[in-house]
């Protein structure tokens, strides 16, 4: 069990994982997948930084974050997603702190996550509060009629 920076060879284990989790609509996952992209393609731009979990040599999730421009130290957590086969082992909760490590060492100060309120997202909801972090803001309808976009949060001092 191991965390690494992405490789090029990662991308269609991190499509396939996102797609199997069933809660991204195909225009969210083609943005996943852009991100990955970029973080493969362009790692010197350094604005997506995006790590892989793997257990027994498998790809089980991944992790896409970077600095929020103009800000001092606060970050955004832009996706996390782990093969539905492998949910509830801690692996999220594996990669969230991870993340934490990695911004703590590097001056980072606020980590922010932004999702939609959906009934659907219930479960990931649970998960961010089960991790430390709490709701700092809500814009109702901000997706779309019906679908808050809910900001999370957590100050890594
Ligand atoms: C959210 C997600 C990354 C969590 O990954 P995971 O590996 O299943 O989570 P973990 O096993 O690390 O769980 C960590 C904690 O959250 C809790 N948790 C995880 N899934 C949960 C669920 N469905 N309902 C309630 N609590 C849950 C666990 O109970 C655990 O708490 P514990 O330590 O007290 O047992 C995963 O469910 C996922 O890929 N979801 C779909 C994609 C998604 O919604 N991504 C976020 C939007 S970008």
């Amino acid at each position: 069990m191991g965390i690494r920076r992405v490789a090029a060879d990662d991308a269609p284990r991190i499509h396939a994982i996102l797609v199997a989790t069933g809660v991204f609509t195909p225009a969210e996952v083609e943005c996943a997948d852009e991100l990955v992209a970029e973080a493969i393609h362009q790692p010197d731009k350094g604005d997506y930084l995006v790590h892989v979990l793997e257990h027994d040599g498998v790809v089980v999730g991944y992790v896409c974050y970077g600095a929020t421009p103009l800000t001092d130290g606060t970050y955004d957590l832009y996706w996390i997603a782990v093969d539905p086969a492998c949910h509830g082992h801690g692996h999220g909760q594996r990669l969230i702190a991870f993340v934490e490590s990695e911004l703590r060492s590097s001056g980072g100060r606020l980590l922010l996550i932004e999702t939609s309120g959906k009934d659907s997202y219930g479960p990931t909801q649970s998960f961010y509060l089960r991790c430390g972090y709490r709701e700092l803001a809500r814009i109702p309808a901000f997706y779309r009629p019906g679908d808050d976009k809910i900001v999370y949060g957590k100050y890594l001092d």
